[in-house]
């Protein structure tokens, strides 16, 4: 055999363990190796892709990091129409879809399956000799959009599949975001003050709709396949076999489907996920019901766009009406003035709901709800209740339009309402509610991590006048705990050491903890790495913040504005007297900067190899380590970082784009 021959042959095996590890990782959720022994493949192989371009095809398992950003996704027309399905609300309706397809048959010898019915975006995936070559939305069911290059972000979508039986053939299935997925996701968006997601379906297509990939990619998007449409081969008679060979092709089906051969099970199985839809890690907004046998669909036919041979049975409705008896505000950590509804309790979807979101008054007002009004409130999932709107027709005359206060509801400060923001603030850093939401902050275990202050001993130490603002926990004595109610000897010990324990956190957690607004962790450890003292970081300009990159004119504004203000450069001092960690380790001592940290880097980095970024680490005192573990300081993510940017992802370890990296170590700005 030619080198090149045997290059190939190194590149196509590579490929196939690859495919095989995604595939237990992703799909089954059943690891055989480890992420590094994971990752060392995919290094492998796109080193040999990098040397052999005239190797690289478009579905090798290093093509799932997103491609450059495109104008418009075009247009793709499905083979087959994707329809929908038609809706039953109830058992009863269930039984009366049933005993129709029962009549429309002339018996009743068929199987049904139950699926549940996921909540997120509809698309369907071609493949032709075995290669996915076009994912698309269902648009409107007869076009829908392109947007092959997102959906080959998805792990769990295989890019190459062996279905001798099938040359051409198109699956179908939903995409979604987990509940865990969706979380993070708006986390990260909060952090950067961007307006998060309403919910994790608009999450995943918001997510699967961007024009730029590599915005997908970082994504937790999953999907779960549901049916085969279009089909050039031999496919078997019935849906569930079908299925079953799909998933042995290595598609992802729903574990929790199951077939069924009476209408009393299917009812047992609606009524089970009735009841333990709140369990899944994922949103379902019902189950589907489908005659199995392939012969019987068609004989039942279509109504419309709706196959009779299907349907929908929906979770009962999440949203249920109550009255609204009162306008509440809440004050928060950085003196937002939230508005919320105080109801007469209602249960909804199972729970009973006293209080619900109100957003900001525009959206009151846009909405016209009144105090006194009966509401519609709505719960989605695990999501804080919302309420949806007045139902206009039961008004009395008696209801009263809701205004603002014009003053803080707990300092009375005037409030006041920033350039082009929807909400009003309380401008008093030293307003009691602010520093109770502060404070829970600074104890909390991203921040200062003082384990032993919960949220009822922070209002306890408000109250009674011990704490005035965060920096008066380093002054406690013994003696002023035992003030405190049920607090005795021991426990006031173990406050004290949990706090003093907190001093020997790192500057960038001591920049987080002081809860500047747009300022989440990993800004604070940009921040950290930038300044290396908080004294830098207190004379830093507008300009100096925005040079770096990763922090926009929000977050820069929102730093100089706070170091701005007197109470907050006293709490500083007071910080620095309790000795506090104010400066990054390595000045400090004059050790090297990365001294203590560890620093994983994975995936593919485009302007140094992978060996000069981690002699840089060592060199500057750090530790190159191979997996991602809780002793992680760092993961550097190059291009398609594979397993170990899911794991840090999953422990929270920070997270840093090569050129932030090269910003650590003073590298940016070269080759
Ligand atoms: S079958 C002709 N199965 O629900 C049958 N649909 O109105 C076509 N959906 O947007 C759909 N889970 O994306 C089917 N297990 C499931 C489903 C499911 C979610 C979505 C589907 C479509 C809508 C149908």
């Amino acid at each position: 055999m030619t080198d090149n021959g045997k290059v190939q042959k190194k590149i196509e095996h590579l490929r196939e363990q690859i495919n095989h590890h995604n595939y237990r990782y992703y799909v089954l959720d059943s690891p055989e190796i480890s992420d590094a022994e994971y990752d060392g493949l995919m290094r492998e192989l796109q080193n040999l892709e990098a040397e052999h371009p005239e190797f690289l095809i478009p579905d090798s398992p290093t093509q799932r990091v997103g491609a450059p950003p495109v104008e418009e996704f075009g247009v793709v027309e499905h083979p087959v129409p994707l329809l929908s399905l038609g809706n039953a609300f109830n058992s009863d309706e269930l039984r009366a879809w049933y005993n129709r397809v029962v009549r429309m048959l002339g018996h009743e010898d068929f199987d049904l399956v139950c699926e549940l019915k996921m909540d997120g975006l509809a698309v369907a995936l071609i493949y032709e000799d075995g290669v996915l070559t076009t994912g698309a939305t269902r648009g409107d069911g007869y076009n829908g959009e392109n947007i092959t290059q997102n959906l080959k972000t998805i792990r769990s979508i295989p890019l190459r599949v062996n279905s001798n039986a099938l040359r051409r053939f198109e699956v179908r299935g939903e995409v979604y975001l987990s509940k865990k997925g969706f979380e993070d996701v708006n986390k990260e968006r909060e952090e950067r003050g961007e307006q998060v997601f309403a919910n994790p379906r608009n999450a995943a297509a918001g997510s699967v709709r961007q024009l730029d990939s590599r915005v997908t990619a970082r994504r937790p998007l999953d999907i779960f396949i549901y049916g085969l449409g279009y089909a050039e081969g031999s496919v078997p008679d019935t849906h569930w076999e079908t299925m079953e060979y799909l998933k042995s092709l290595g598609f992802k089906t729903n574990p929790n489907n199951a077939p069924v051969s009476t209408l009393s099970e299917a009812d047992n199985y609606y009524q089970r996920w009735i009841e333990d839809r709140e369990q899944l890690p994922y949103e379902a907004d019902g189950v589907v019901m489908k005659v199995n046998q392939f012969a019987l669909q068609r004989g039942l036919g279509f109504v419309g766009r709706e196959p009779r041979w299907a349907i929908a049975c929906k979770f009962p409705a999440v949203q249920a009406t109550t009255k609204l008896v009162d306008i509440g505000i809440n004050v928060g950590r950085t003196g937002s003035i939230n508005p919320y509804a105080i109801l007469e309790p209602v249960t909804v979807g199972g729970a009973v709901i006293r209080r619900a979101a109100l957003h900001n008054d525009e959206d009151i007002h846009r909405k016209d709800i009144r105090i006194g009004d009966t509401v519609v409130v709505q719960r989605a999932g695990d999501v804080i209740p919302e309420v949806v709107s007045p139902v206009t027709s039961a008004r009395t005359g008696e209801e009263k339009v809701f205004s603002m206060p014009s003053h803080c509801p707990v300092c009375e400060s005037e409030l006041v309402r920033p350039e082009e923001e929807v909400m009003l603030r309380c401008p008093n850093a030293a307003c009691p509610a602010q520093v109770y939401e502060l404070l829970k902050h600074f104890v909390s275990r991203g921040a200062m991590d003082i384990d032993q202050i919960g949220e009822k001993l922070a209002a306890a130490l408000l109250d009674a006048g011990l704490v005035n603002d965060v920096a008066d926990l380093y002054s406690l004595k013994h003696e002023d705990l035992l003030k405190l109610e049920r607090m005795g000897d021991k426990s006031a010990s173990n406050v004290l050491e949990s706090i003093e324990k907190s001093k020997e956190r790192p500057l960038s957690r001591v920049i987080f903890a002081l809860g500047i607004r747009y300022i989440g962790s990993e800004m604070a450890d940009i921040l950290e790495g930038e300044f290396g003292s908080m004294d830098s970081l207190m004379k830093a300009t507008v300009d100096d913040l925005l040079a770096i990159s990763g922090i926009g004119p929000k977050a820069a504004k929102s730093v100089v504005n706070f170091f701005s203000q007197e109470r907050n450069c006293q709490i500083v001092e007071k910080l620095r007297k309790a000795e506090l960690k104010l400066e990054s380790e390595a000045e400090e001592t004059q050790e090297l900067p990365l001294a203590g940290q560890e620093i994983v880097i994975t995936g593919k980095l485009e302007t140094i190899t992978r060996e000069q970024a981690e002699e840089k680490v060592k060199e500057l005192g750090g530790k190159a380590g191979s997996s991602v573990t809780k002793k992680t300081t760092y993961l550097v993510a190059g291009a398609d970082p594979g397993s170990k940017l899911d794991k840090a992802q999953s422990l929270g370890t920070n997270i840093l784009s090569e050129e932030e990296f090269l910003q650590l170590v003073g590298m940016s700005g070269q080759g």
